[in-house]
């Protein structure tokens, strides 16, 4: 739990009360935001356009909710492009969820057309700045399964029911998740997730120590549902089980609440309450096997939530390169670079994120 010093409390019921005089409402205006995530997640239908499948694709994971592609059209032909002007430097110096990030994007559109009758050839580019490219053409009709996940999946940042995932099922998850050049390594043991849980808490506190991760964080995050609608973008608070309030409040009262300790009892109870973790591993350190990773994690989230599990990523144990080279020898293999943590577990859901219009991320 937070624990707030009484000048912090005394502090905070100034501001509110200042909030109020200002005539600013302290409820969220929940309508209009669940109003758009309804508009955003209808499926399509047989007869959808490209544009709708481009739809579909950005409703994946991403890190930091940036968003951070661009999709260009001709005809039957789908490329995604990174967008640079959504980096995220510091937590992300190299690019590497980004590209796990266009990963995700591409799953989710291949598995749209599929469900919907078109087969998605998927050529990923070369080099350090590698597109996308999809060639659609018509096929039978494939899964519905995680078709029909792909608006239902979210990251569910909350305390799980801390039961096991069955035999059965973390066998569909493993299947799901397989992807040439991709190993996913999952972790059920206690004492396993104990020791990943101090590779999180090693990472989280580096990251805390950091300003600049910090700041950049905190430039993401949506306080408000009205300015999370109004960007479409970012993380906004009520998606992590945190309290919705003005935006100007919001920002005064982060770094009051947003402690080291607070954050790290949080990720203790988060992770020691799901069922188990899952690391994704890819076979070289390139944007390439970014991708891939991205594709592997998206199929992954997608054969949870069909089987009604939640997962969350906890990445901090790879975000920060000197905890990330200890985990991989953890991990058993000092050469590799793991690329992902996600515990998953049972839980109900949180609200949907945002997403920006299609309009805004066509090339
Ligand atoms: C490559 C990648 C890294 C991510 N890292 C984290 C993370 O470390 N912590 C976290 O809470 N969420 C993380 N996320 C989840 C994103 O914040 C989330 O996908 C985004 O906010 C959209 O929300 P949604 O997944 O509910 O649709 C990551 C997602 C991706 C694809």
């Amino acid at each position: 739990m937070t624990m707030l010093s009484r000048r912090t409390v005394v502090g905070s019921g100034l501001v509110l009360a200042a909030a109020g005089a200002a005539g600013y409402s302290l409820w969220p205006r929940m309508g209009d935001y669940q109003a758009t995530v309804e508009q955003q997640r209808r499926l399509p239908a047989g007869d959808a356009t490209v544009q709708e499948l481009v739809r579909m694709a950005t409703l994946a994971a991403n890190g930091h909710n940036t968003q951070p592609w661009r999709f260009r059209l001709d005809g039957q032909n789908v490329s995604i492009l990174p967008d640079p002007s959504r980096r995220t430097a510091v937590v992300d110096p190299d690019d590497h969820h980004l590209f796990a990030s266009l990963g995700c994007a591409t799953e989710n559109l291949v598995i749209a057309a599929a469900a919907l009758g078109r087969h998605g050839e998927v050529v990923i580019g070369p080099g350090a700045d590698p597109k996308i490219d999809i060639a659609l053409s018509s096929a039978q009709p494939g899964r519905q399964d995680l078709f029909q996940a792909i608006p239902l999946r979210q990251s569910t940042r909350s305390i799980y029911d801390g039961q096991p995932v069955s035999a059965a099922d973390l066998a569909r998850l493993e299947a799901a998740a397989r992807e040439e050049g991709v190993t996913v390594l999952i972790f059920t043991d206690a004492a396993d997730r104990d020791a990943i849980l101090d590779f999180v808490v090693a990472g989280n506190s580096a990251q805390m120590d950091d300003p600049a991760f910090v700041q950049e964080l905190a430039d993401w995050i949506r306080f408000s549902s009205a300015r999370a609608v109004e960007t479409g973008d970012g993380l906004f608070a009520a998606c992590s089980g945190n309290p919705v309030m003005p935006e100007w409040i919001g920002r005064r009262m982060f770094p009051l609440v947003f402690r080291k300790d607070s954050e790290n009892d949080k990720y203790r109870a988060q992770i020691r309450s799901s069922a188990g973790v899952a690391v994704f591993i890819g076979a070289a350190a390139d944007p390439q096997h970014w991708i891939r990773v991205g594709r592997s994690f998206q199929r992954f989230a997608l054969e949870a939530t069909a089987l009604g599990i939640r997962t969350a990523h906890v990445n901090q144990p790879v975000e920060v390169s000197q905890v990330r080279a200890e985990f991989a020898r953890w991990l058993g293999n000092p050469e590799v670079r793991p690329d992902l943590v996600v515990r998953f577990g049972r839980a109900p859901a949180l609200p949907m994120s945002l997403r920006r219009p299609v309009s805004a991320v066509l090339a």
